[in-house]
Order: C-alpha cells, then sequence, then structure tokens
C-alpha cells in the first residue's frame, strides 16, 4: 500500500465577523496597526455557546459528505486542538457521535498551531500501516476563550474556526508526501497556554517572528526536496496563518513563481491555532482557485516550538 490522500475537504467558520474597529473599542489599537504588523484585518468569533466540538462537527460533516463514504467507512478520527475544554469524552468522539461514525478511534492531538499538519501525517502512518481505511483529521479551535480582552499584544491576533479532511489509503500514487516536523523546546516559553484551568493565550511575538523568518525556508525547501519536488513545482503553498509578513517572507525566501497559489487566510480569518491551514486549504479548493491534482505544500508551527508540514496532492 503506498500511501493514503485528501479526497474531501471541509471547513466552518463561526458568523460573527470581529473587525479591527471592533477591536479599537476594546483597547487601544487601530486598524492601520493591525493590518500593518499582522496583515489581518477580521477574524470570526464563536458564541457563548459554541464548542470546538460543535465547529469541528460542522467541517467534518461537509467534507465526509463530499468524500462520497459512509459514516460507518471512517476507522479513525483525530482532531487537532490546543482550545477544547472537554478532556473526555475527546472532541473527536464527539464528532463521532454527533456524525453517527459508529466504531472509529478516536482521539485529540495537542501539537499547538502545528497539530493538523502532524495529526495529517499520524494518519497518513496509521493507513500505511493498514490500521484503518478511510480516516478524519481536523483542527478546530476557540481560541477566543484563552484570550486575555485586555491585552492588545495578544487579543488582536487570534480567532474561531475549523477545517477538515477525509484521508483514504490508496493503491496508486501517494497524496501525503513525507513529514518534516520536530521541536524546540529551549524555545519552549515562545508561545504559551500554561497554567490554571483557562489558561491565556500568551508569546514572545518577536522572537517567533524572527525564528519563523530565518527556519522556515529550509524546512519548507526540505518537504519539497523529500516530495521530490523543487518549491517552482507546487501548485500552492498553505502555511500557517499567523501573520501575512510571515507569510511573504517564505514566499520570497522560496523564489516562487507567481502562478503559485499562497493561502492568505489570515487576512479575513486571524490565527485559527491548529484550524488555519485546514480551513484556508479548503477555502482554496472551493473557490477552486487550487486545481485538483496539483501538489500544495502545507507547513505550520507553534507552541513547543514545534513544527510540521508535508506535501499534498490537492483534491
Ligand atoms: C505579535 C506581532 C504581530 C507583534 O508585532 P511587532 O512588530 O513584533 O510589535 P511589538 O510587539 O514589538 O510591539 C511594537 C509596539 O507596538 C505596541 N503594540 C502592541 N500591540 C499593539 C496593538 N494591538 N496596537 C497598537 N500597538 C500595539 C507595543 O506596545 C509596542 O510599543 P512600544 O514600541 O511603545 O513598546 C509579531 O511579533 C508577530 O506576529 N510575531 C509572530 C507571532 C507568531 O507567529 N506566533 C505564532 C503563534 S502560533
Amino acid at each position: 500500500m503506498p500511501g493514503s490522500r485528501i479526497t474531501s475537504l471541509g471547513h466552518y467558520q463561526p458568523a460573527r465577523v470581529l473587525t479591527n474597529h471592533d477591536l479599537e473599542q476594546l483597547v487601544e489599537t487601530n486598524d492601520e496597526w493591525i493590518k500593518q504588523r499582522t496583515g489581518i484585518a477580521n477574524r470570526r468569533i464563536a458564541a457563548e455557546e459554541e464548542t470546538v466540538a460543535d465547529m469541528a462537527a460542522e467541517a467534518a460533516a461537509k467534507a465526509l459528505a463530499s468524500s462520497g463514504l459512509e459514516p460507518s467507512d471512517i476507522g479513525l478520527i483525530t482532531v487537532a486542538t490546543c482550545s477544547n475544554r472537554d478532556r473526555c469524552p475527546s472532541t473527536a468522539a464527539q464528532v463521532a457521535a454527533r456524525l453517527g461514525i459508529p466504531n472509529a478511534v478516536c482521539f485529540d492531538l495537542n501539537n499547538g498551531c502545528a497539530g493538523f499538519c502532524t495529526a495529517l501525517s499520524t494518519a497518513d502512518h496509521t493507513l500505511r500501516a493498514g490500521a484503518a481505511k478511510h480516516a478524519l483529521v481536523i483542527g478546530a479551535e476557540k481560541m477566543s476563550d484563552l484570550l486575555d480582552w485586555t491585552d492588545r499584544s495578544t487579543c488582536i491576533l487570534l480567532g474561531d474556526g475549523a477545517g477538515a479532511a477525509v484521508l483514504s489509503a490508496t493503491d496508486d500514487e501517494a497524496g501525503i508526501g513525507p513529514v518534516v516536523w520536530g521541536s524546540d523546546p529551549s524555545r519552549g516559553d515562545a508561545v504559551r497556554l500554561m497554567g490554571d484551568w483557562q489558561p491565556r493565550f500568551a508569546q514572545e511575538g518577536q522572537s517567533v517572528f524572527r525564528w519563523a523568518t530565518s527556519e522556515l525556508p529550509a524546512m519548507a525547501r526540505e518537504a519539497c526536496a523529500r516530495a521530490g519536488l523543487t518549491p517552482a513545482d507546487l501548485g500552492g503553498v498553505v502555511t500557517h496563518q499567523a501573520n501575512l509578513r510571515i507569510i511573504e517572507s517564505l514566499t520570497r525566501h522560496l523564489g516562487l513563481p507567481d502562478d503559485v497559489v499562497i493561502a492568505r487566510d489570515v487576512v479575513d480569518a486571524g490565527n485559527t491555532s491548529a484550524a488555519s491551514v485546514p480551513l484556508a486549504l479548503s477555502k482554496l479548493v472551493e473557490s477552486r482557485e487550487l486545481p485538483s491534482g496539483s501538489p500544495v505544500l502545507l507547513f505550520a508551527f507553534g507552541g513547543g516550538l514545534s513544527w510540521a508540514g508535508q506535501v499534498i496532492t490537492a483534491p
């Protein structure tokens, strides 16, 4: 069995849009500063009662509906999240209950913002080993629960949402390339959600920015090389949507041709942590900006510091 491929995608964003101008009413900030430093114009904020599992199930239901599979075909569900409140049953088990998926192994995976790319390769490896035939891999976050809404350095950055992929074992060409992943625990304090029951997001913004702009290009090139490609062969690049300046810097360093589609979903979604990559990917596939069959580099980084990425074939 050569591997697995993404056969369908789905995404969900809460209805409430929080603009930079709305934030001007909450903290001492302004639209110009936020756009200039981060690229963000809007983010979505979940309703009080809306949970990570609600958003994960919405995204997963769409991905499952367009896969042509039955709920009973799914053998594995994993939800990448660092903002779920329930420890047990896992968010994945709650998704199984809502979608009527009877017999899947269900587990959540927390690798901060690198969670979805980590979960994607974990599921790919499981399918390669023959332990399941079809998997639901989801990234879902309610980061708005974890923000200090009086801290202008963090509350402007994050948002809520979910993205999901159906992954199926394949007898022909593999659609998930070899993963590049790892962590640097000496930088463990750089992005934090630590402490009490409802911790607050904190980070050393400039140090993460410097790390990302200096380290990501080589990692992205390695993910391409392991897939037998150069960056110029890519059809698209979907990286963690933390800051538009980091995305543009990576694009410049990779010397990508103008026709490579670059995800810039951070502008309208903010940083949705583990949801950012599947959310942006699902939107680009739905709008047909990313043609089916094109090679797409996924790469994410975050708390740990940790990173994970791979080249996938667009469904
Ligand atoms: C967070 C980030 C946008 C901050 O931008 P920055 O250019 O580093 O800004 P700084 O934190 O140095 O702050 C510069 C000034 O703006 C001020 N400032 C901070 N937030 C502000 C806001 N929302 N509005 C207006 N001013 C603000 C600061 O107080 C500081 O003022 P001072 O110079 O008078 O002290 C940027 O560092 C970043 O995106 N880093 C990477 C984060 C990342 O990728 N994290 C991954 C998480 S998974």
